[in-house]
């Protein structure tokens, strides 16, 4: 196929099933019955519907570029129908991302994330799709940081001279709404200090030096929308590998460590990013600990070949039996920091009521 194609992966929680802990399959078949209209007419060229716990994740192929006016307006109208499923079976928090009433040209800023990347198809193209539930965008960070710019987890930094002169990380200040640039190995240490902060700075694309794109992260913050807590952004993430790109295990490997990210209950406490197959993606205990999934595709003349399921494979079993072993002693925090997050960070605080209520009991020191 001549010409660029662009994946997009666009995603929203509609839904759960039960309480936040999965999603009903009445939901997946209703955008799969969307999608479908939508490749039938031509404005896609694949489609694969999926699902990281209570969020709905459409992955699209196609010819309009990033932003585009119709790709965005097909998977709100997608979410908008599944909403209406969601609501006559009363799912848990049916619409929870949908935040806004009227399509304005982009999902961008109404409730859904998104992730997008338009390429050049090579000879082969591998491309990995993360998928996480009961996190945020900064959760991102840390492994992004390890794949484009750790050499001793990606051997490729060291031994590729494709990939030597290293990569630019895009990130993003939530708060300030700009981007900053920055280049590895040169500012490294620059680079660590910003997306260290994973609630303030995150990084939003990763660029091969000759401008290759490389990576492409949803940086949504639903509560930035909102004003309120409404949900957990559970972001999505696209990266391409091999050949000049970090091998495929490169890009597995960081996931081995559970860091701890921002979310679970209440979208307000810290613990472990588990990774797991498809079908363990269903966080339960104390609604989680967080997920993330990754689904393989060989991307072929704009189709989407697989998905493979990447952390179906016994080498994870590390990962997740840590990421338990850290749940238990995270949780024994209750509600204390560090499990419990910090008051600036609480988005679903009862915190300024309760300091309304007891004003006037403040007592000089
Ligand atoms: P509610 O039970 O009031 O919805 O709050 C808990 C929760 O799940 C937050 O999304
Ligand atoms: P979600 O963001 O996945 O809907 O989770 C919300 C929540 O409050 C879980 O406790
Ligand atoms: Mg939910
Ligand atoms: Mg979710």
């Amino acid at each position: 196929m001549s010409g660029k194609i662009t994946l997009s992966v666009i995603k929203a929680d509609v839904g759960g099933y039960v309480g936040h802990s999965s999603i009903h399959s009445a939901l997946m078949d209703k955008a799969r019955e969307r999608l479908s209209k939508a490749l039938e007419k031509g404005l896609l060229v694949d489609f694969h519907v999926t699902r990281c716990g209570d969020d709905l994740e459409l992955i699209m192929t196609h010819k309009k570029g990033a932003d585009s006016n119709e790709i965005h307006e097909l998977a709100w109208n997608t979410f908008l129908a599944c909403t209406e499923v969601a609501k006559e079976l009363k799912l848990y928090g049916a619409g929870q991302d949908i935040l806004k009433d009227a399509f304005t040209g982009t999902v961008k800023g109404l409730g859904p994330g998104v992730a997008e990347m338009e390429f050049e198809e090579r000879k082969s193209e591998p491309v990995i799709v993360f998928m996480a539930d009961k996190t945020s965008p900064g959760a991102w960070n840390l492994p992004l940081f390890k794949i484009f710019a750790d050499p001793f987890n990606t051997a490729g930094l060291v031994i590729d001279p494709a990939m030597h002169m290293g990569f630019e990380f895009e990130v993003l200040d939530i708060h300030a709404h700009k981007t900053i640039t920055l280049s590895c190995p040169e500012e490294m240490y620059d680079l660590l200090m910003f997306i260290g902060a994973v609630g303030r700075f995150v990084i939003k694309a990763v660029r091969r030096k000759d401008g290759l794109a490389a990576a492409s992260a949803s940086t949504e913050k639903l509560s930035e929308v909102a004003g309120r807590y409404v949900g957990k952004d559970d972001p999505v993430l696209i990266i391409r590998c091999q050949s000049g790109l970090p091998a495929v295990g490169e890009v597995l490997e960081p996931f081995t460590f559970p860091h701890l990210v921002e979310g679970w209950m209440r979208g307000s406490h810290h613990g472990p990013l588990m990774p797991v197959p498809f079908y363990e993606a269903n966080p339960s205990r104390f609604d989680g600990p967080p997920r993330v999934i990754a689904a393989g595709f060989q991307v072929t003349n704009g189709k989407l070949i697989g998905p493979r399921d990447m952390f179906d494979d016994p080498s994870f079993d590390g990962a997740r039996e840590k990421a338990n072993d850290i749940a238990d002693y995270m949780r024994r925090h209750g509600p204390f920091e560090p499990h419990r997050l910090g008051l600036d960070a609480m988005e679903y605080t009862t915190m300024p009521g309760l300091m309304k209520k007891h004003e006037g009991r403040f007592k000089a020191e």
